[in-house]
């Protein structure tokens, strides 16, 4: 059976907790490792699933990883395969970073299409677009993208919607392009500008990362770094949620507030008190929150990674919430779970309006993705009595040591398998 993790609720969380690494950034950073022959070496590198995933494919693709206490290095001397077989990326869609940068270094890519997920369709026919804009031959063969260019050429790239790893695809693409292209419409999440910082301390020469327009002047070459990946902000978002839901006093540590403001407005309004120093924020939770209405949109605005784990806090709130998905279009598949718990939850196309109730009940409940499972966690420390998350492989897709970290807090949380 699965792994699934116990929990017996009710505890108010003490204590002070380090945010690891950011999944969403260490995933590009790998597949920035194949734009140069040279070694990259990545600090504060996640030990998550999903991180293990995605060096499994830069190492079928030719690179050559150490791996030491946190820290990565990848070489990519030759690429000596194009293929991302369906096998990685159906398990992955971020396995699709890795087409940009092939194309631009070998001149060739075969990717995958990875299909639908539990969360929503999900095309990447911008990443798609923006590339053939560079000047790449695309096709589609047996499921499979084949991208083909014997050097890429600059544009002018308006992607027709804000995607983050469409943005950064095209940003490592136009990186060894022959010109300067122009990214408007560009996805300014803290992530895009880490892989910003990284492929500029590798050579590139980028201007306006976190802002809507990025300008990319390709280079020939790229060369090697040392770079420290950025605290995972939805984890560290995550990490506050449970410290206000259990009604405890927590603080958060290692993490950059600026990524979080859109969180921390949201959580004020909750009747959350936060207080925010220059690398954490300690969170006491109040009596009961306050109901509020949330709308996710791409950063600045509230993200959509963390809108599962509010809505968790808000089925707890003193009144009628209402929340609004924007990004994704199937992404309330932890309500069903959370009325198992005796939330009162309502759903209607992209809309959830939320009336909250005075306390959830522990119950055996299923996770379907990664934040989902956050949220089932979050509502299990909160609930009275016991409650069991299963399919938690979710969880560790993007989660590091989540229950080691709730324990340390003192929460009562066991894995079993
Ligand atoms: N979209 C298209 N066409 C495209 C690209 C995107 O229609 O070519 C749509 C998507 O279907 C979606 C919206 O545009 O409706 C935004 O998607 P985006 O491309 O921004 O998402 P993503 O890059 O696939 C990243 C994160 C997600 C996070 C979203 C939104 C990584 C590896 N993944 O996905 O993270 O939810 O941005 O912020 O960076 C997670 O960590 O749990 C996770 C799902």
């Amino acid at each position: 059976m699965p792994a699934r993790l116990e929990i017996d609720g009710g505890v108010p969380l003490h204590g002070s907790v380090r945010v690891s690494a950011a999944k969403n950034a260490a995933l590009p950073a790998l597949a920035a490792s194949l734009l140069t022959a040279e070694p990259v070496r990545l600090t504060n590198v996640p030990d998550l699933v999903d991180v293990r995933t995605m060096v499994r494919l830069v190492e079928t693709l030719g690179a050559t990883i150490r791996r030491e206490h946190g820290e990565l290095a990848a070489q990519v001397a030759r690429v000596t395969n194009d293929v991302a077989p369906y096998d990685l990326v159906s398990t992955m869609r971020a396995s699709v970073l890795v087409l940009g940068p092939l194309v631009a270094r070998h001149g060739s890519a075969r990717v995958a299409l990875p299909g639908g997920c539990a969360i929503g369709v999900r095309p990447i026919d911008q990443h798609l677009k923006g590339l053939a804009r560079l000047g790449a031959e695309i096709a589609i063969e047996n499921g499979y993208v084949v991208a083909r260019a014997s050097r890429l050429k600059a544009a002018r790239i308006a992607t027709d919607l804000v995607t983050v790893t469409g943005t950064e695809n095209l940003m490592m693409a136009a990186a060894l392009a022959e010109g300067t292209t122009v990214i408007e419409n560009a996805a300014r999440e803290p992530e895009v500008v880490d892989l910003a910082t990284l492929l500029t301390a590798m050579g590139a020469r980028i201007r306006g990362a976190g802002t809507p327009r990025v300008e990319i002047e390709g280079v020939s070459e790229l060369a090697g770094t040392s770079h420290r990946i950025i605290p995972d902000r939805i984890e560290a978002g995550t990490l506050i949620v449970a410290g206000a839901i259990t009604g405890g006093d927590v603080t958060v540590t290692d993490l950059v507030p600026d990524h979080l403001s859109a969180l921390m407005a949201k959580l004020g309004e909750c009747g959350v008190a936060l207080e925010v120093g220059p690398t954490s924020v300690r969170v006491r939770g109040p009596g009961r929150p306050r109901a509020a209405d949330v709308t996710t949109s791409p950063f600045p605005g509230f993200p959509t990674d963390m809108q599962a784990q509010v809505m968790t806090l808000l089925g707890l709130a003193d009144g009628q919430s209402r929340v609004t998905e924007t990004i994704f279009e199937n992404r309330f598949m932890h309500v069903a779970e959370l009325a198992r718990m005796g939330a009162r939850i309502e759903t209607d196309g992209a809309i959830a309006v939320i009336r909250g109730v005075s306390c959830y009940q522990g119950a055996p409940v299923m996770a379907s993705d990664l934040r989902a499972s956050a949220a089932l966690v979050l509502a299990g420390l909160a609930a009275h009595g016991r409650t069991t998350v299963s399919r938690v492989y979710h969880l560790d897709r993007g989660y590091e040591r989540l229950e080691t970290k709730l324990t340390a807090l003192g929460a009562r949380i066991e894995r079993r398998a």
